[in-house]
């Protein structure tokens, strides 16, 4: 297994339940490093700019609606594995499909209102990484 960066957004109805460090915990359990973190309210313009991809999905004004609703707490995860480690942690986008013990189905009310958000490639990791933070912010974990 080889060690990759992947981001991790704690959303805002995560942060407005106050469960960011019970999130947090999940990742740390898994293996996962915390190598780069802010709280950050985003605005309308980065919101339909980090999910530009989903901007012709008909659910793509309600996810700009909910992520401007509130403080998310970003954060970039190192460690073997990293992207899809995370996302099985995450569970299913949707709450419902979620496997018993993942973050949306413990933390999460709706497809919207979904807790978590995770890179789903490499490749899009190292974009959305990159949207958010600079490489002098990102402070790597050494490895033996
Ligand atoms: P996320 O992993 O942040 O990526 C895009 C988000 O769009 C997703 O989580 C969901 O919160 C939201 N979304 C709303 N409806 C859908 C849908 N039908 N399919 C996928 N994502 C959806």
């Amino acid at each position: 297994m080889s060690k990759q960066r992947t981001l991790s957004i704690i959303k805002p109805d995560a942060v407005r339940k106050n469960v960011i460090g019970k999130i947090i915990n999940r990742f740390e359990e898994a293996g996962l490093y915390i190598v780069a973190a802010k709280f950050k309210k985003l605005s309308r313009h980065e919101a339909e700019n980090f999910y530009y991809i989903h901007k012709d999905r008909s659910f793509f004004k309600e996810l700009v609606d909910f992520m401007v609703s509130g403080p998310s707490f970003i954060q970039v995860l190192e460690g073997d594995d990293a992207v899809q480690k995370n996302r099985n942690i995450m569970g299913n986008t949707d709450p419902k499909k979620a496997d018993v013990g993942t973050i949306r189905a413990d933390f999460a009310d709706s497809i919207d209102a979904n807790a978590v958000h995770g890179s789903d490639s490499l490749d899009n990791a190292s974009k959305e990484i990159s949207f958010f933070f600079s490489e002098i912010e990102i402070c790597s974990k050494e490895y033996d």
